[in-house]
């Protein structure tokens, strides 16, 4: 059985992507259970840069084909902010109700229709023959008026989803995860795995 290193320290993360692949024929094994600790300064100025770099430094220490993901949030009315800083945004340690109000105030007059924004995924997978590709997932809202909803984490109570009338905070994490950013980032790297990994 092939063996892919997620290179991932998020026990969510780990979880999601070894349900999804569980029904192909690898072994998906953490930065853990591979025994790597690495920390990985994600300086790309895209999500796809971010996620290649972290895939492409685990690789080069395991041989090992290595996925990594890497995501965050896009606001149209600030210029696509906080984007690839999403985690960094107003400082690492800062809670993300302080965060969250920021953006809130930020887009304070802001018509409903300027206010799209979407959680953004990019995975990317490297193979030791030097291969590699990206995949992209979305999930299209607008910013709500408040904070709102206690279910996820970061950014999603104010990611209000007008098809659904709740923000994403407010879905349970079963129904996120069916339409999540990184659940369609993910399905199509599996697709594409299967592929490269028969050639
Ligand atoms: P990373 O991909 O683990 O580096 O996460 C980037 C950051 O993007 C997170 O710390 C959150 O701030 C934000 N983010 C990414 N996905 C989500 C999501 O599904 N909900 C809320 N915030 C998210």
């Amino acid at each position: 059985m092939k063996k892919i290193i997620f290179a991932s320290n998020n026990e969510g993360k780990i979880k999601e992507v070894k349900q999804i692949c569980s029904d192909m024929n690898v072994e998906i094994i953490s930065m853990k259970e591979a025994g790597i600790e690495l920390d990985i300064e994600e300086n790309g100025t895209t999500f796809e840069e971010n996620a290649l770099i972290k895939a492409e430094a685990i690789m080069k220490v395991t041989g090992q084909i290595t996925i990594a993901d890497d995501s965050g949030l896009e606001v149209d009315y600030l210029g696509g902010e906080p984007g690839v800083y999403s985690a960094r945004y107003m400082g690492h340690d800062t809670p993300y109700d302080i965060k969250n109000q920021a953006i809130i105030d930020r887009l304070k007059g802001v018509e409903e229709k300027d206010r799209t924004a979407r959680f953004v995924c990019a995975m990317a997978a490297v193979f030791p023959d030097g291969r590699h590709f990206t995949t992209r997932g979305t999930m299209e809202g607008i910013i709500g008026y408040e904070i709102k909803g206690s279910n996820g984490f970061g950014y999603d109570p104010i990611v209000y989803l007008p098809q659904y009338q709740k923000t994403s905070a407010e879905l349970s994490p079963e129904e996120k995860n069916k339409i999540s950013h990184r659940g369609e980032a993910l399905e199509k790297l599996k697709n594409q795995l299967t592929e490269y990994i028969s050639l």
